[in-house]
């Protein structure tokens, strides 16, 4: 099979507080893997097929460490509303229209054409507490070529009575849910509590007997603001902390991914745990700025060796895009700076976030670098200059390979 030379001007992460920038260069790819990131050119690219992106950046597609598929029509719907309003008068009310599978097909191609077209490929995904839907976009995920963790989100407690599950059904769903997609190469089931508040210890428990049975990874909402985090722990009082649930349940005991999101405000026992089960927290500063009262400690966070990955949370943010989501990072560290004197996220540190400790949960991606997958975005350099113009979004063409 032969190999494609792509040339522009390469960005991809030196390390976490430095990109790299490879001026005229050349990515070469066989069967969707770069086998060479060269500055110069070579005499064996000769035979190659020669793809022109001068005047282009080339950049490795992002990934969306946290987003609720069913909520995607819902965006910029309550953001001046806090969490708890915000759920249960717009959010409960929009995913229990997911009952209703015509709906879940319509709203879920225009999500998966919209993370393509973003330049997001990489996904972790909440869902609803409805079997067919879950299976639905698990299908699409898997027909569109994107790499995705999803898993049917459990709930027992807490919340309306059209949009609850008994604890033994939502167990049965969950298990069969993981039964039927597990083994595919790209889209795979993950946990999904939906928090501590809405989950039973008994569902939590019988959750942490598939992390082990099925060695499975989780998501769910941690720390994510000052009342959910007393609520949790009101609830589970024989527990330190948010984060004890999880570990206690038995939830970390698989090897698949266990990820966080928001973490605005960890204990020391949410910090062990992350450190101890090497979990991902997931920074959604649209979203925390929309309905929830806080900022993650991004910096302070990454500095203490934890791993920070972005995630858009729509619906509780009003804008898929994690490019946006990039400059949104730098943009609100800068008022933690300003008034708590936290170091600010630089665009460098924001784009590692997005790229390489995002991608870092599948399968090589997140890098233009030998060995990756070339799961890559051309974007418009206006006049060749270099420079970040992905944060406005000028998206030329994706690279995604089957
Ligand atoms: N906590 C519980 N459910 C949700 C949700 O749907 N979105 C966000 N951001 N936080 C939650
Ligand atoms: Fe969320």
């Amino acid at each position: 099979m032969s190999e494609k030379i792509y040339q522009g001007n390469i960005i991809t992460s030196k390390s976490f507080d430095e990109l790299e920038i490879i001026e005229d260069g050349y990515v070469c790819v066989r069967d969707g893997i770069i086998t060479d990131v060269s500055k110069e050119w070579k005499k064996e690219y000769r035979d190659h097929e020669y793809i022109d992106h001068r005047g282009h950046l080339i950049l490795p597609a992002f990934s969306d460490l946290h987003m609720h598929a069913p909520q995607y029509p819902q965006r910029g719907i309550g953001m001046d509303c806090l969490l708890f309003d915000w759920l249960n008068d717009y959010t409960f009310p929009q995913e229990a229209n997911f009952k209703d599978e015509t709906y879940a097909k319509t709203v879920y191609a225009k999500l998966i054409r919209d993370f393509i077209a973003q330049g997001s490929f990489h996904l972790v995904l909440y869902t609803t507490i409805h079997m067919n839907a879950c299976n639905i976009l698990a299908d699409m995920l898997k027909e569109a070529g994107l790499y995705a963790y999803t898993g049917l989100t459990n709930m027992d407690r807490n919340s309306p009575d059209y949009y609850v599950d008994t604890t033994e059904e939502s167990l049965r769903k969950t298990e069969e849910f993981i039964l039927r997609n597990m083994g595919h190469d790209r889209v795979r089931p993950i946990l999904t509590p939906r928090f501590a508040p809405t989950c039973t210890k008994e569902l939590m428990e019988g959750l942490g007997g598939f992390a082990k049975k099925y060695d499975l990874g989780v998501q769910t909402h941690l720390v994510e603001s000052k009342a959910e985090a007393a609520w949790a722990k009101e609830l589970y009082p024989e527990f330190a902390s948010d984060g004890e649930i999880y570990e206690k349940c038995g939830l970390l005991q698989g090897s698949g991914p266990k990820i966080f999101a928001h973490v605005i405000f960890p204990t020391e026992v949410e910090e062990r745990i992350l450190k101890e089960y090497d979990g991902i927290s997931v920074h959604c500063p649209d979203s925390t700025s929309n309905i929830t009262a806080g900022i993650m400690p991004a910096m302070k966070m990454s500095r203490k060796g934890l791993k920070i990955a972005l995630g858009s949370d729509v619906g509780g943010a009003h804008f898929l895009a994690i490019y946006r989501t990039i400059a949104r990072a730098v943009q609100i560290s800068k008022m933690k700076e300003f008034y708590e004197g936290d170091e600010r996220v630089k665009l460098a540190n924001a784009f590692y976030m997005a790229t390489v400790n995002g991608g870092s949960i599948f399968d090589r991606v997140g890098k233009i670098e030998k060995g990756y997958r070339f799961n890559a975005l051309v974007v418009e350099d206006m006049l060749d200059e270099k420079l970040p113009h992905f944060l406005i979004g000028c998206i030329g063409k994706v690279l995604l390979h089957r």
